[in-house]
């Protein structure tokens, strides 16, 4: 069994019966529906699935798991998702996988969140492996990248449309949005600090969501070669 299985089985366990679940996107998700799934078929589970993308929503309908449309609910009892990155106080980047508002959405609705990572993902700050995403309105994306570079310019903030993955075209995300992909040049003891990032993305007219999530995850399952370690989000 690899790092994301252990995690992901690990979570998959935690599920009671009547839940409502959110489903998260990406290989380690992926894990997690299928133990889900499996526990369902096998243990008599009765749980309910919210997908946060097409792709999660297909996989838990081939498997079988009963879906919720997200304009059906007004709250869930668990989600489980990966991520990109985690730093030490539980912050995460996530959307790689351009499936931002969803995931987002359901991440606040859940009385739970647990994330789901290996060691390569924790970070001493957001940022420092990967872009930030920026999903924005297709019409408004000059305007977003104009006041990226604005507002970020002392910190050498740069935003670039993100190609699809055969790079002949740009990449759509799952709510139909363009995404900008903003790094900063500036060194790294004078990169922005992430809850003050978050507030000015917040704050971008055209910005549909990003990709950094403050105060949501509860708990970390991490694992390193077999060993598996929880964080809880301090109290
Ligand atoms: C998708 C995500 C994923 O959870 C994140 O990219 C991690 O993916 P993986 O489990 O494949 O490493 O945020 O938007």
């Amino acid at each position: 069994m690899n790092d994301k299985q252990l995690v992901a089985i690990t979570a998959a366990s935690q599920v009671q019966d009547g839940m409502i679940v959110g489903l998260g996107t990406g290989s380690t998700a992926n894990y997690f529906i299928e133990e889900l799934a499996r526990r369902q078929r096998e243990e008599g589970l009765n749980i309910r699935a919210a997908a946060s993308s097409v792709v999660s929503g297909i996989k838990a309908e081939q498997l079988g798991l009963p879906l919720i449309a997200l304009e059906h609910l007004s709250s869930i009892d668990l989600y489980v998702d990966g991520a990109d990155e985690v730093s030490p106080d539980l912050t995460l980047l996530k959307g790689r996988g351009y499936d931002l508002v969803r995931e987002k959405l359901l991440a606040r609705a859940a009385k739970q969140f647990v994330v789901l990572v290996d060691r390569s993902k924790q970070v001493g700050r957001i940022g420092e492996k990967f872009p930030i995403p920026v999903e924005v309105m297709p019409a408004a994306w000059r305007l977003v990248q104009a006041s990226l570079q604005t507002s970020f310019q002392a910190l050498g903030g740069r935003a670039e449309l993100r190609q699809n993955a055969a790079k002949d075209g740009w990449a759509i995300t799952s709510h139909g949005s363009l995404v900008l992909d903003l790094v900063f040049e500036a060194v790294a003891d004078q990169q922005p600090e992430t809850h003050w990032l978050n507030q000015q993305l917040n704050n971008i007219p055209g910005v549909v969501e990003h990709g950094i999530f403050v105060d949501l995850a509860s708990t970390v399952l991490l694992a390193d070669n077999g060993k598996l370690e929880e964080i809880r989000k301090p109290a």
